[in-house]
Parts: structure tokens; sequence; C-alpha cells
């Protein structure tokens, strides 16, 4: 189905009231293939009666599918690898060291905000195994949330094909933790266990979910208008517990959001602690 005039106006608008994704211009193609197929499907003649048909008349069902395919899923295990490093030699030690401070030791909660099919919450899920070794007694919850549906089911079967496992520069750690399987690769028990999904989509309120010792929020703000990404990295920072760390994607920063977001590089990764203060030069405190 062809975009007519107007039309990708009128899709782009749709993606934003349903995920705060900014399709820019050059995205009518992916529109005309991902969006008109469903369109087809349903009999609509054009991408107008399809706008109308989706505010109106729609399904839940049918708005979890246009949601799956206008959103972007590319994701792998370790990706970007330094927050990785990151995490299992500054953020989870500085952590483990401030939680025994509040008398809360042996206690994690970690959040992977936009998790995909799962990739980067499970890639979690095995530093914190390797930096604890035994997790006995050890009470750790991996939140994993996407807004989409499928994608998430994805995420919660916890197998993958051997080519994906093979692109993650961990090779030994995917040995480790996964393992043959009649469909694939399988995310060992012990890490699956540490990880529970749910769907939630940034713009909306994020319910009682929190306070964190560590967030995961990367490589979605990206698709997001300055306004949305500020207010998400914002209410995502607000989650975190005083001694927080939130991690956010290469290509991502947040200088635009202010003092409170002061980046700091650890391993090589930016990351940022929103809720200490940064220290005020001598003489102006
Ligand atoms: C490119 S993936 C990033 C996956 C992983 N964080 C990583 O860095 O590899 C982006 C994810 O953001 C999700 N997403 C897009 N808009 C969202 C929204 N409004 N709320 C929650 N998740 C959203 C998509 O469904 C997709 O799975």
């Amino acid at each position: 189905m062809q975009l007519r005039t107007g039309e990708l106006a009128l899709m782009r608008q749709l993606a934003l009231q349903l995920t705060g994704v900014a399709l820019d211009e050059s995205k009518g193609y992916l529109i005309e293939t991902r969006l008109g197929a469903i369109a087809e499907r349903l009999g609509c003649n054009n991408f107008n009666e399809f706008y109308f048909r989706t505010r109106y008349q729609a399904d839940p069902k049918l708005l979890e599918e246009i949601v799956e395919a206008i959103t972007t899923h590319e994701t792998i295990f370790f990706r970007d690898g330094a927050p990785f490093e990151a995490l299992q030699f500054k953020l989870l030690p500085e952590v483990i060291d401030a939680r025994e401070r509040m008398g809360q030791n042996k206690r994690l909660r970690i959040w992977s905000a936009a998790c995909s099919t799962g990739q980067e919450p499970y890639s979690i899920g095995m530093v914190v195994h390797e930096l604890l070794r035994s997790l006995d007694g050890w009470d750790v919850q991996i939140l994993a949330t996407d807004i989409a549906k499928p994608t998430l089911e994805t995420a919660q079967r916890g197998v993958f094909a051997e080519h994906d496992v093979a692109r993650s520069q961990k090779p030994l750690l995917m040995q480790k933790y996964l393992e043959k399987t009649p469909g694939g690769m399988r995310v060992v028990d012990s890490v699956r266990r540490l990880v529970q999904f749910r769907q939630l989509n940034l713009l909306e309120p994020f319910g009682a979910h929190g306070p964190f010792d560590i967030v995961f929020l990367r490589n979605v703000l990206i698709y997001f208008a300055a306004e949305t990404r500020l207010d998400i990295a914002r209410r995502v920072a607000g989650t975190l517990l005083p001694h927080g760390w939130l991690v956010v994607g290469a290509a991502e920063n947040l200088l635009d959001a202010g003092p409170q977001f002061a980046p700091q590089t650890h391993c090589r990764a930016t990351v940022y602690q929103p809720a200490v203060q940064p220290v005020a030069p001598a003489g102006r405190r």
C-alpha cells in the first residue's frame, strides 16, 4: 500500500500517540511495508482509512500488532560491552556497599527498561552471577519491561537462535549460561529466575515499580522527541535509590537534562548517578 499526500503525517501521529516513537520523514518505506501489510489485511483501502480504524474501532490485539510493527527490536547479548564491564566492576560493587550501609545487604533491584527480546536483562543476570558466584541468601530481582507484547513473549521464553548467541562478544559467558535445546540455545534457569518480564509503556506512569539500584535505559531514548526523552529520563531517575545508577545507550546522552545528569565515565561507559548532586566548585557552595 502506498502513502498518499498527508498520510505520512497521519501515520507519524499514530506512532507518536501509541509509543512516543518519532518517525522521521525518511520512514515512509517502513510504514508502507510494515503498517501497509496490516492495513491491507484489515481491508482498508488507504492509510487514511487505517488511521481512523485504529483510532476509533481498534481492539487491543490490533494495537499490539501495530506497536510491534512500529518499534525496532534490534539487540544482542552484552551489547556494546562497556556498560556491562562498568556494571561488574564499578556499579554493582558500589551498590552492594551502599545496600550494606542501609542495613539491606544481599538485596539488589535492577530494571532493564525497554528490554526488547531479553538479551539485555539476561546479560545483566549473567554479570550478577559472575560477581556474586553463589546467589545463596541473595534477593536479586531484575525487572525487564517493554511496550511490545510479542517481543516480551520471545524474551520470556529465553530461547535464542544459535547465530544470535554467536554475535555476542562474550563467548565464554554464552557457553556458561546458555544450553542447547531443540529450538536453539536456552538461558539457564539460575539466570532466568532472576528476571521478571512485564509490559510497560515508558510514556505512562511507572506505577509501583521501584525503587532500583540500577536502571538500564538503553537504545530507546533515541526514538523519542527531545521533550519526551527528557521527561522519561527524569521519571526513570525518580525511581532510583539515592545511590542508584542510570545507564543509557552509547548513542544517547543526557547533556541537556540538567546538572542532575552529570555524566561519569567508568570502564569506558558513560553512566549517571542522578540523585547525587555534583559538588559545586569551592567558593560557590
Ligand atoms: C532497540 S531496542 C533496545 C533493546 C535493549 N535495551 C538494547 O539496548 O539492546 C528498543 C526497544 O524499545 C522498545 N520501546 C519503544 N518505545 C517504547 C515505549 N514507549 N515504552 C517502552 N518500550 C518502548 C521497543 O519495543 C524495543 O524493544
